[in-house]
Parts: structure tokens; C-alpha cells; sequence
């Protein structure tokens, strides 16, 4: 390579994403002509609102295609105020404290890079989406585990672990709620916890709360930042339309902030993406102040899709369901068979033709088992969980 092209250590450090490793796994067996189902992927398979998509069209036409306003367009960063008010109990000034990014990815791209220090630690619960980890590391960032447990069904923090992991070289935590992979929706009781400890040690907080729609049961999500106001100055909202609205290529999320912060994510965004297509915001901006029944309509989908999944896979040796709290992904603990859990899921692959991630690329205490997805429904969900239980020997 020409020395001017070099990789920096940054770039050397950068991984793919446990799915996307897999998918080159998937793509080589399907060459050979493998029949794959595949249960993996975190795409809803359920169309964008078509008020939604009218609104974009509608914008086009009216000739909003010219460069949008850096920091996000007035429409939309008033119509996120208004949304953080009313689903969250949040208030944030349009003018100053909002900031409209190309996805939750930017979101969490910009809050790093304006935060992070070189070395500086971050703290991610253990196993979180994997995803985290090379925007930390581009952001000269390093990422530090705080351990989970599966606790009577459900992976839980483990006592003491935020401490444990803490050093002074942590700057912030990311957190994930509804946390992907495990299906956890965090209580009350354990944001204030995380809360008090980040308030105690100045962590700042990076709050992904890109599944808040997706709950089951009687689980609710509350925003961490809502659970300790005093956090507001010390965190970063970040949020997108990707799986709410079912609005994954549209690429456009929105972060809140204390304003110092946000003028410097603002910078990052500046130098880069420049933020989403002016029609795409103005769609996102009618989806946000809309009528939400969509947004109901789909939770009671994927509560559908969750239920055949439990259903399913009831009843197989060695193996349970952990009945996920939130979002669209069931993990499911394969300790019994006495295999990791990479082994599991590739024999699955291979032998009973189905796709799903392994739960210890998602962090060490996500091994010994299986992170499967119901993004998709219908024939995909029906067939996939057939070979799945047949795979796992049910
Ligand atoms: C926890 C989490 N955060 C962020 C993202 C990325 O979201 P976006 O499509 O808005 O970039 C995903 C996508 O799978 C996710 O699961």
C-alpha cells in the first residue's frame, strides 16, 4: 500500500458487525446453493406508514430538494420537541438542543467524537449491540464491559458490576433501552441506580433508545434521562424513525443535548454527513407529530411475532426462551447443550439451514446463547423457528 494511503491505528482497529460477518458466511453457502431462512437481521419487514411516504413524495415535489439546514431542519427539531415532551417527559429547546443525524448510527457516531478524549474509557453493558464498538475505537475511544447476568429469565446488570468495571478513565456509558440483544426493558428502579452511579463518577450518558415503541406485556419504557433529571446536563438522547416507523433506509435519527454538546456533535456532523435529505426530514417530521395508531399497530405485530416464537420453541432439552421485555429479538439460552454458542449457531447454519447470531459476539456474557430475530414475520418467522427447533433437536 502507497505510504500516503497507510491505515492509521484507528481504522486497523475497526471490526465488521457480528451480522455482517455472518452474512459473508450466509452469501458463501448460498453460492453453493444453500436454501437459508434467516432470523438474524434487526430489518423490520413491515412497510413505511404511507402518510409517511406521501409526505416525502409531497415534499419533492414542492422542490425541497436543495441542501437542509446542518443542524436539521426548523420543521423537524420542533416536531422532535414536541415528541420528546409527549412520549418522554423531556424538554429540550428546537433552537439549541436538538440535532437531526443521518440515523441513530450518526447519532452515536457525533456523540462519541465530540465527547471522548484519546484513551478515554466507555463503558457498555455486557453483551450490547456490537456495533458500538468501532465508532468508540474511531473516536480513539476505548470500550470497557459491564457484566450481565441472566437473573430468573432475564439478563439483568450484575451487582457491583458498574463499579467493578469503572476506572478514571472512563468518560461515558452507553445504554441501550430496550437493550438489544437481550430483550431487557430497564425499571425505574435500575435507571436510577445506572443514573446515580454516572451522576457519582461524572459519566456522561449516550442514551439509544431506538427501541422505545417495542415493548411487551405490562413493560414500559422510560427514558434514563427521565428517570434522573439531574442526568440532563451529563447525556445525549439518541433516537431514530429507523424501527418505529419502520423507516430503516431512510437513514434519519435525531439526538438532544445539553447545548454545549450538541454545538460540537453539530461540528462532527458538519465536517461529514451534513445530516438527511431535506424531504426525508420533513417526512420524518410528519411521522413524529402525526397520528401514531401506526406505531401501535406495529408493537402489536411484533407482540404477535414474540408470542410464536415463545410458542415455538417451548419444551426443546436444554434449551429456553428468554421472553424479551422489548424490542424485536428473543434470546435464547443454549447453555444446556454443552456447545458454545458459536458452534450452535453455525450448526444451525450449516445443518438445519437457518440464520441467527451467536450470543457471544455480542460480548462474553452473551455466550451460550442465541440472539433470534422477528423483524421478519410470515413465512420467513413460520419456517425459520420449524428449522430452528428441529436444529436444536426439539
Ligand atoms: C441498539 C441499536 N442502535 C442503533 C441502531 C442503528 O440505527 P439506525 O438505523 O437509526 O442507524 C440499531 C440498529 O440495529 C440498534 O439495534
Amino acid at each position: 500500500m502507497p505510504e500516503t494511503i497507510r491505515e492509521t491505528d484507528r481504522i486497523a482497529a475497526l471490526r465488521p458487525t457480528a451480522v455482517n460477518a455472518i452474512l459473508a458466511e450466509v452469501r458463501e453457502l448460498q453460492a453453493k446453493g444453500a436454501d437459508l431462512v434467516s432470523l438474524m437481521r434487526g430489518e423490520p419487514d413491515l412497510p413505511t406508514p404511507p402518510h409517511v411516504v406521501e409526505a416525502c413524495t409531497r415534499a419533492l415535489h414542492a422542490g425541497r430538494t436543495g441542501y437542509p439546514d446542518n443542524r436539521g431542519e426548523k420543521g423537524l427539531r420542533e416536531a422532535v420537541a414536541v415528541k420528546l415532551q409527549r412520549d418522554n417527559g423531556l424538554s429540550y429547546n428546537p433552537a439549541t438542543e436538538i440535532l437531526a443525524t443521518t440515523g441513530a448510527t450518526f447519532g452515536i457516531h457525533a456523540a462519541l467524537t465530540a465527547l471522548l478524549r484519546e484513551g478515554g474509557e466507555v463503558l457498555l453493558p455486557d453483551p450490547v449491540y456490537d456495533a458500538y464498538y468501532s465508532p468508540i475505537r474511531l473516536a480513539g475511544g476505548m470500550p470497557r464491559a459491564v457484566r450481565a447476568e441472566i437473573v430468573n429469565g432475564r439478563f439483568q446488570l450484575a451487582d457491583g458490576a458498574l463499579e467493578e468495571a469503572w476506572t478514571p478513565s472512563v468518560q461515558a456509558m452507553i445504554l441501550n433501552t430496550p437493550w438489544n440483544p437481550v430483550g431487557t426493558v430497564f425499571t425505574r428502579g435500575e435507571l436510577e441506580r445506572i443514573g446515580e452511579f454516572c451522576l457519582r463518577r461524572n459519566v456522561t450518558l449516550i442514551s439509544d433508545e431506538i427501541y422505545e415503541t417495542i415493548v411487551f406485556d405490562n413493560h414500559r419504557h422510560i427514558s434514563p434521562i427521565a428517570a434522573v433529571p439531574a442526568l440532563r446536563d451529563q447525556a445525549v438522547y439518541v433516537n431514530s424513525l429507523s424501527k418505529t416507523y419502520s423507516m430503516t433506509g431512510w437513514r434519519v435519527g435525531y439526538c438532544a443535548g445539553p447545548a454545549a454538546l450538541i454545538q460540537r456533535m453539530f461540528m462532527v456532523l458538519a465536517q461529514s454527513s451534513r445530516g438527511p435529505s431535506t424531504f426525508v426530514q420533513d417526512a420524518a417530521a410528519v411521522a413524529l407529530g402525526g397520528p401514531q395508531d401506526c406505531v401501535e399497530s406495529m408493537r402489536l405485530e411484533y407482540a404477535a411475532r414474540r408470542q410464536t416464537v415463545l410458542d415455538s420453541l417451548q419444551g426443546i432439552p436444554g434449551v429456553a426462551v428468554l421472553a424479551p421485555e422489548g424490542g424485536f429479538f428473543a434470546m435464547v439460552d443454549v447453555r444446556g447443550l454443552g456447545r458454545t454458542s458459536n458452534e450452535v449457531r453455525r450448526d444451525l447454519l450449516v445443518n438445519a439451514g437457518v440464520v441467527v447470531a451467536h450470543g457471544s459476539a455480542y460480548g462474553e456474557a452473551g455466550e451460550g446463547t442465541l440472539r433470534v430475530s422477528f423483524a421478519s414475520g410470515g413465512e420467513t418467522l413460520r419456517k425459520g423457528l420449524q428449522r430452528l427447533r428441529e436444529g436444536l433437536g426439539g
